[in-house]
Order: C-alpha cells, then structure tokens, then sequence
C-alpha cells in the first residue's frame, strides 16, 4: 500500500467550500511532502490554525505542515506584492518554489479589468486574473523568469511533483475556486477565467490523469456563491441570517449569496470531477450539536444520517467531515472507509 498518493481537491460548488481547511488537515495528519497551489489570487483559502486566521491566496494551506514544501506550478499566476507578502506571514521562504513559467500579474491586468463591462456585469473579483490569462493566451504575459527578485525561488514544479511520484512520495494539489466556475461546465458567462475541474488542476500543474489516487471533492453542507449568475433556492437574507449561514468573500469582503445542499449540482460535480470520495465541510451549520465533534461516533444520529443520505445519492463515500472552523475540527473516516489519503 501506499506507493504512490496524489490526491487532488477541489470545490464542488462555486467555491468557498473550505478546500483551504481540507488540504491543512491533509497536510497535517497524512503528511504530505508536497502541497501545490493551482488557480490564482481571485480565490481566497481560509485556515485557522494556531489560534490565526490565515486568508491565503497563492500558497497552499499545506503550510501548516512544517515538513510540506509548497509548490506554485506553471499554470498558476502569482502577482509579485502578493506572493511575497505572504512569505513573510506564514514564514515559508525557505521551503515555497515557483515553476519558471509560472504567469505573473501585474498591476495593468487589475487596470485593465476594472473598465471592462462584462466583468463588472458578472461580478468579477477585479483582481487582473482574468486580463492576465488573455495575456497569456496571446503569448504576451510575462513569466516568473522573467523577474529577478524570483530567482532563487524557481524550480521545475512538473519534474519534481512526478519524481516525487515516482519515489513514492505524497503530493496534494490544492484546487481553487468550484466546479461550476468553471470556463467550460459551469454558469458561462459567470465564471471565472479557468478550468476549475480536477482535470484543469492537474494540468495546471503538468501531472496526468492516471497518476492520481483521490480525487476529493469538496462540498460545503449548503451552497454559497459570490458575485452575480444562477443559484437555484437563493435564499433572502434575513432567512440566511436566521440560519447562521451569513459569510463573506476573503478576498473581496462581499456577502456571500446563500441556498440549500444542493444535491443535482452535487451530483454533476462528482461526474465533471471523476470524484472518488468526499469532503462534507460545515456540517455544524445543519447540525449545531456536531460542532467540534472530532470523530464519527461523537456525531449526532441526524447528522450522521444525512451524511449517509449524501453517501447512498452521490455514490462516494464522504471521508472528511468538516465541525469547525480550526483545522483540527475534522472527523475523518478515511481509514474506516479504507480510502488511503
Ligand atoms: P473573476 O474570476 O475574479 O473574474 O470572478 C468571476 C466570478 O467568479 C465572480 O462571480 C467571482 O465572485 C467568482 N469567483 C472567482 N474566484 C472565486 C473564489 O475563489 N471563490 C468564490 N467565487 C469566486
Ligand atoms: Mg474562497
């Protein structure tokens, strides 16, 4: 058992499921060497850990796990301010890479989408991303080799992450943002300008399908989504005040749009992502009495069968349980389930 684990996450919804939680209790209680960070600064992934909220939009949440080395991959964009910023937050320069042809944003991509009406229309994040993409895509973006405060931060991320592979090593790759995000299955055109879809991430990162172990979908108990385009049962907002589920975006600060589990879009998540197994995250928030609750049998019998309704309707089993907003309120069933993560 156990020669190769590559497991990849990503959001199920339209982002803010808690990957960010998920791939630091991965970091932390599987151990893995390497946690990779796909997608860009748009997206936010929220840790709390140590008593510290950390907003995270360029390093993986990997972090916490002081053996992990974090790894930015070439179909990732940075941007310079941002990047080393949160160097210095979480402390990580001696052990954070960026693959040479990394994108790299730069203050005239922000410019040049704040003016832009179909980003103000679908309620973009305005944070360059997408104008950066195009610049890629017209070969005139600037790469992470192309700037020399990066240097000595540069690595052949591909080549690493499959030798690693290779010697039996653990990678996580770290998703960003939601399924139906997605440039291609999801609400086009409010979307955002990527692939978000497991098969995206990996080639994101320059790793092929048959190299992966789990792909793990990652779920929030109900749906949010931010800025405009569909959500089906849209709640008011005084019924998701009511309910307690009232968040903000990390990166923008916006209210979060809110709706009920929805389980049609679950279910074609878990087709686009060929999704082995599952990630429940706030499930406290149906469930006020599972809050903390860190193992199976602690669970309430309502909150336990709903995860069972979720098991027996997606057909994958729901190995991560998310109780609370620290890393370490998880109750994980993997090794019970036998999935090897
Ligand atoms: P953009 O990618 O910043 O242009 O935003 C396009 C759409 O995707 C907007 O509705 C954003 O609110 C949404 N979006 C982008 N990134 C995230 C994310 O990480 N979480 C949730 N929504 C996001
Ligand atoms: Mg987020």
């Amino acid at each position: 058992m156990g020669l190769l684990v590559l497991t990849v996450i990503v959001g199920g919804f339209f982002g803010d499921e808690g990957k960010g939680k998920v791939a630091a209790y991965l970091a932390l209680a599987s151990s893995y060497n390497y946690a990779v960070r796909t997608g860009s600064i748009n997206a936010g992934h929220t840790v709390t850990f140590n008593g510290r909220v950390y907003r995270l939009r360029t390093i993986s949440a990997g972090f916490v796990n002081k053996n992990t080395k974090l790894l930015i991959p070439p179909g990732a964009l940075i941007k310079l301010d941002v990047f080393f910023r949160e160097i210095e937050e979480l402390n990580v320069r001696n052990r954070i890479y960026v693959d040479p042809n990394t994108g790299v944003i730069e203050d005239l991509h922000v410019l040049r989408e704040r003016s832009d009406p179909v980003l103000n229309a679908i309620g973009s994040t305005f944070q360059g991303v997408g104008a950066a993409t195009a610049d890629r895509v017209l070969r005139r973006l600037k790469v992470a080799r192309d700037f020399a405060e990066l240097r000595d931060f540069l690595l052949d991320v591909p080549l690493v992450v499959n030798e690693a592979l290779s010697r039996g090593e653990k990678v996580l790759i770290e998703g960003t943002q939601g399924t139906f995000l997605s440039l291609y299955h999801g609400t086009y055109p409010y979307v955002t300008s990527r692939e978000t879809t497991a098969s995206g991430v990996l080639s994101e990162v320059g790793v092929g399908p048959r190299r992966v172990d789990n792909v793990l979908v990652v779920f929030k108990a109900y749906v949010t989504r931010v800025g405009e385009g569909p959500l089906e049962g849209e709640l008011g907002v005084s019924e998701i005040e009511k309910l307690g589920w009232v968040e903000r975006g990390s990166v923008t600060g916006r209210l979060r749009r809110a709706a009920p589990f929805n389980f049609k879009l679950a279910e074609r998540a878990v087709m686009l992502n060929s999704a082995t197994c599952l990630a429940i995250t706030k499930i406290d928030a149906l469930f006020p009495n599972s809050r903390s609750v860190r193992s199976w049998d602690k669970l309430p019998r309502e909150a336990k069968a709903w995860i069972e309704e979720v098991e027996v309707r997606l057909k994958r089993p729901v190995v991560l349980i998310g109780t609370g907003e620290r890393v370490e309120d998880m109750v994980d069933r993997s090794r019970d389930l036998g999935v090897e993560l």
